[in-house]
């Protein structure tokens, strides 16, 4: 038994592929646009995916392409009226995994496919796992986004994580920093050495330079042998510093040294020791207003920052999160053996409407919890928590004109009674701020005195 999803913008062939699926007794779904079919694809996991290749309004080959990047697993079979050599081309080439053409034995044809395809489902999982697992060595594949802002990041991680060139990675917390710096080790040249992490922020002074540059044995009370530090440790690998910024002003001089020199000189002792380390450093502070209050050497600064890479939040990407959603949904329906396959519509978007000042860890944490609590087969309103539902709901009541995004309610709106609404407050506003003076309440909202009148008189103000 397999879970299908079949798209056609053509109702009835929608129709009649359900039916005769359904008595197969495949779990089936349909799209009838392109779009719609996106959509599904962003928040549900498919075995099959049967599509038209010629639809309105847009391409199924272009749907191919999309669906090879959402999910590896889905077999994908594009159906086409008319056969020619350029789209079995196109089909092949961006991974089609049949080609059926429309005609007397279609229905036919795809039922042996589709039979075919739901027997060796279960080794295609197996070995989907295998792939999968290849393909999180080379540490890309972690990091999830289709949002142009991510893709300049997945484009900027290529290019420079062959060199060794120092990066520093901002971005608010749970941005995915981290995830950033390994992806960068795994695919330069060092991946074969260690990366180590730091967490700056977790050590005091001292002991962060015993742990940074090593000890010899009597540098200090407790020191009884010489001890390696996470330099050496790393050499030839990365050494990712997070939460560079809550560094020691003393610490930073000592780690610019480091940089400048290549040198390390463990604590106690008088003679240095060379290494190769590519340095990795992270923070959620902002660096400008660190440096102009003295609290970060600007020196350091220019040293760590060859290559400064930005990580937006959540909020600025949130096309990114369906995907996102649908990713941690399929791990941890994984990991806690649940048979959930979706997220309501619903659900989703009180998700893509939040603000996420956790970001991409609140995420991820905020569909494990629904994945724990679901007993349905999807994601429902009812799993999303509370805080996130409120702010879904305090952003619809809010009036349009400070809403960012407009989002219609339920019921839809009543967009004249909403503008007349709109007049008549800021008419009110720019008569208080001109102290009840007409003609310049008019000039602050740029129109003539004669016009401000007729709008006065229309909600009697
Ligand atoms: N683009 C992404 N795709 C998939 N998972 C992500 C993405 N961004 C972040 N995550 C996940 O979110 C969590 C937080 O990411 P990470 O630890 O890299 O954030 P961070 O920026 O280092 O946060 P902090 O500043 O709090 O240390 C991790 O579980 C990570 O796997
Ligand atoms: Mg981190």
């Amino acid at each position: 038994m397999a879970h299908i999803l079949i798209v056609d913008d053509e109702r009835s062939i929608c129709e009649l592929l359900e039916i005769i699926f359904r008595k197969d007794g495949h779990r089936v779904e349909t799209a009838v646009s392109g779009e719609a079919a996106k959509r599904r694809l962003e928040t549900q996991v498919f075995d099959i995916i049967v599509s038209d290749i010629n639809m309105r309004d847009m391409s199924g080959v272009e749907l191919l392409r999309f669906s090879r990047e959402v999910s590896t697993e889905a077999v994908f079979i594009l159906i086409t009226g008319v056969p020619t050599i350029s789209t079995a081309i196109d089909a092949v080439n961006f991974g089609a995994d049949r080609y059926v053409i429309k005609g007397d034995k279609l229905v036919d044809e795809l039922r042996v496919a589709v039979q075919k395809i739901s027997e060796s489902i279960e080794l295609k999982k197996e070995t989907g796992i295998l792939r999968r697992e290849l393909r999180r060595l080379t540490g890309l594949d972690h990091i999830i986004g289709t949002s142009s802002k991510m893709r300049q990041i997945f484009e900027l991680i290529e290019t420079i994580a062959p060199q060794s060139s120092r990066v520093l990675i901002t971005g608010e917390s749970g941005t995915g920093k981290e995830l950033v710096a390994r992806a960068i080790h795994e695919n330069s040249a060092r991946s074969k050495k260690p990366f180590i992490t730091i967490n700056c922020g977790a050590f005091p002074e001292t002991l962060l330079e015993s742990e940074l540059f090593g000890y010899v044995k009597g540098a200090f009370t407790g020191a009884n042998e010489n001890r390696r530090g996470l330099f050496s440790a790393a050499d030839g690998g990365t050494l990712f510093m997070d939460e560079i910024g809550n560094m020691s002003l003393t610490m930073q001089v000592k780690l610019y040294r480091v940089l400048q020199e290549g040198k390390v000189r463990p604590v106690g002792s008088t003679e240095e020791d060379d290494v190769d380390v590519r340095v990795i450093a992270a923070t959620n502070k902002d660096f400008e207003k660190e440096i102009a209050e003295g609290r970060f050497r600007e020196d350091l600064y220019y040293r760590l920052s060859v290559i400064p890479i930005h990580l937006p939040p959540l909020r600025e990407r949130r096309e990114d999160i369906p995907l996102l959603a649908r990713t941690f949904l399929e791990r941890y329906r994984k990991e806690m053996s649940k048979d959930i396959e979706g997220i309501e519509p619903k659900a989703l978007e009180r998700l893509e409407a939040y603000e996420w000042p956790g970001n991409v860890r609140e995420l991820e944490n905020t569909i494990e919890r629904a994945v724990a609590l679901e007993t349905g087969r999807r994601i429902s309103v009812e799993g999303v928590p509370e805080r996130i539902a409120r702010y879904y709901q305090e952003k619809r009541d809010t009036p349009a004109s400070s809403a960012k995004e407009m989002l219609i309610p339920e019921g839809g709106i009543d967009l004249e009674k909403q503008i007349s609404d709109i007049e008549r407050r800021y008419l009110l506003a720019a008569l208080e701020c001109a102290g009840g003076v007409r003609v310049r309440a008019a000039d602050l909202l740029k129109m003539t005195y004669r016009s401000f009148r007729h709008y006065a008189k229309k909600h009697g103000v």
